[in-house]
């Protein structure tokens, strides 16, 4: 067969571990393998955008960020209507028997299109933000992980030194995955998510318990989609474009406000998203990988991989409601067990 693959939406750690199992796994059944780059635009392009993917391609590429294969997340590929039209036009020239789209929310909805238009496609779930139906993780999640519990551990230090309370804005969109992986594995005292609005009230009580204990520093960690009860989130004009973003500095202004106590904000942003990938997401990027090319290989198309457990899963796009994401539980076991050692969620 002649098998395509690409790598849509934001970049995270782990898809050149994907794209590597894909590959590997293709070519040790003797498959052609083509690499279609920048995202979809590869095989929407004149001329054609894309490169014939070897062993010595896909070799050293296990540990590095980013992807090989370029790729998009402004959302417009498939904005106007010729769009399908085009990328089946260039499926059908580059004469592919399937496509495996390594991507999240966005990419995979335009998957769902490609396929209701007839092409043989499979999905790998990846996006640091752990928020997509189906799969249990994502790759990238735990590489952000690590580096949010590593920066907090950073921050706790520096905390300490000064007397002051450090106030770390991170990720995630409207999931609190990150946030609250991260900043219960770092250590944070305070943990704000988009899935339980916060009182100011509460999160200062904390400080203020802490302080009282003789522990004059805090560190609170806050998704970039966290609101305050009767709030909303927040968002920045950015090239023209609104981003969320500036919970952080409006958090650490009112905390300052309330307990006199000298803040500081961090706002991690695109780290999250680089450098080499845990090995958690090589492993689940190598499963995820290699059962979509089986999944090809067995001409099982229209199917999305995901990970459950030890167990690698799958299931039809068509089953999976579109624009599903999934978010945290509030009364989730890990949220129930932290806020039991005294982390606070602001609630
Ligand atoms: O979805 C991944 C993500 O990193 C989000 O957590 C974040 O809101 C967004 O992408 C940032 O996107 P951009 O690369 O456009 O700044």
């Amino acid at each position: 067969m002649r098998i395509g693959v690409c790598t849509g939406g934001g970049d995270c750690p782990g898809l050149n571990a994907a794209i590597r199992a894909v590959v590997k796994y293709g070519l040790q059944h003797g498959h052609q393998m083509i690499g279609v780059l920048d995202s979809y635009h590869g095989m929407m392009s004149d001329p054609l955008h894309v490169r014939t993917l070897d062993w010595t391609d896909v070799s050293e590429i296990l540990h590095r960020g980013g992807t090989i294969l370029g790729t998009h997340n402004s959302g417009t590929t498939f904005s106007d209507k010729d769009a399908i039209k085009r990328a089946v036009s260039g499926y059908t020239s580059l004469q592919l028997d399937a496509l495996v789209v390594i991507g999240g929310e966005g990419t995979q909805e335009m998957a769902r299109k490609l396929i209701e238009a007839g092409l043989n496609i499979v999905g790998v779930p990846k996006t640091i933000d752990n928020d997509l139906p189906g799969t249990e993780r994502t790759i990238g999640f735990t590489s952000c992980v690590d580096l949010v519990a590593d920066s907090i551990e950073r921050l706790h230090s520096t905390a300490e030194s000064h007397d002051r309370v450090m106030v770390l804005e991170v990720m995630g969109r409207d999931s609190g995955y990150i946030a609250a992986y991260g900043g219960i594995a770092g250590g944070a005292n305070v943990v704000l998510i988009p899935e339980i609005p916060f009182h100011y009230e509460k999160v200062c009580e904390k400080i203020q318990r802490r302080k009282d204990l003789g522990r004059t520093y805090s560190v609170v960690v806050v998704a970039e989609g966290a609101k305050p009860v009767a709030g909303e989130a927040l968002y920045k004009k950015h090239q023209g474009n609104e981003r969320l973003g500036g919970i952080g500095e409006v958090l650490a202004h009112e905390l300052y406000r309330q307990t006199s106590m000298e803040t500081r904000v961090t706002v991690l942003g695109h780290l999250q998203r680089g450098g080499h990938p845990s090995a958690e997401d090589r492993l689940l990027a190598t499963r995820l990988g290699c059962r979509a090319l089986e999944l090809v290989h067995e001409k099982k198309f229209g199917m999305i991989v995901g990970s459950q457990g030890d167990k690698v899963a799958e299931y039809y796009y068509k089953d999976i409601q579109p624009g599903a994401r999934r978010v945290l539980k509030p009364d989730n076991d890990l949220l129930r067990f932290a806020e039991g050692i005294g982390i606070s969620f602001g609630r």
